[in-house]
């Protein structure tokens, strides 16, 4: 009795759950910023500019923390950075023939790096390994903003900084080869990625750079293959 009950429940709870949404052939994984409210933060405007071009995209936002605070930043990222990780994974083994877009803001766009190259261990951030090589090749494009691991001279910088971040990546062996679907945007005077003193420039990329960061993703997406819809 007690064990057929067990399995009415479970049957009971399996139907209640909502149905996964339909495999989309471009998957965006949003991370907000620090302190922000669960949801996209400020990359959602980007998210939406991306997803009108696109018939066939939906997205998603990265739960985590996101705790901007000193004392529960690196906790934070860490965990930020398994369930990037875990989101990317359960995607892609769900949706096999999908591909997979990344924004991510200020903190997010930290995780997005760790995800890519493993974490900053040298600046005393838990170690975390990088995606598997096999999930990795289904991310199309990367697109940063305000990382506060921004490092000066990589081939995917963008903006005015001439700095580097608080906490710069030294380590790109793992990263590499996403080059060429990346782009990290960082203007001179911010605080987070460019060691700057400005506070308003850390929070106007997505006003300034939406268009050029849009454009950027559809045309990784093409190169990808993936069918774009006639201008
Ligand atoms: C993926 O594409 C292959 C070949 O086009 C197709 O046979 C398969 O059903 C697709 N899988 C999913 C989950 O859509
Ligand atoms: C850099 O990262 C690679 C790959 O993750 C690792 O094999 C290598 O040991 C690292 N180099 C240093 C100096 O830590
Ligand atoms: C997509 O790729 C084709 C050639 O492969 C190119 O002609 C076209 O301009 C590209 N479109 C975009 C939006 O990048």
């Amino acid at each position: 009795m007690h064990s057929i009950l067990i399995l009415l429940f479970t049957i009971l709870t399996i139907a209640a759950a909502p149905p996964p949404p339909p495999c989309v052939n471009v998957h965006l994984i949003v991370a907000r910023q620090s302190n922000a409210w669960p949801g996209e933060g400020r990359m959602k405007e980007l998210a939406d500019s991306i997803k009108r071009q696109l018939p066939s995209a939906d997205s998603e936002a990265l739960q985590y923390p996101a705790y901007g605070d000193i004392w529960r930043y690196r906790s934070s990222v860490f965990a930020g950075d398994k369930a990037m990780i875990a989101a990317t994974t359960t995607y892609v083994s769900r949706c096999p023939n999908s591909t997979i877009v990344l924004l991510g803001y200020s903190q997010g766009a930290h995780i997005i790096g760790d995800i890519l190259c493993g974490s900053v261990i040298e600046m005393g951030f838990l170690a975390l390994n990088p995606l598997d090589g096999h999930m990795g090749a289904k991310i199309v494009a990367a697109v940063s903003m305000g990382d506060p691991t921004y490092a000066m001279g990589l081939p995917y910088n963008f903006g005015t900084s001439k700095k580097n971040g608080r906490f710069p990546r030294v380590n790109h062996t793992a990263c590499t080869k996403y080059n060429s679907i990346r782009r990290s945007y960082c203007d001179e005077g911010d605080k987070f990625c460019a060691a700057g003193f400005r506070f308003g420039v850390h929070r106007k990329y997505v006003a300034k750079y939406k268009d050029d960061a849009t454009r950027f993703v559809l045309s990784r997406i093409n190169a990808s293959g993936v069918m774009l819809p006639r201008q």
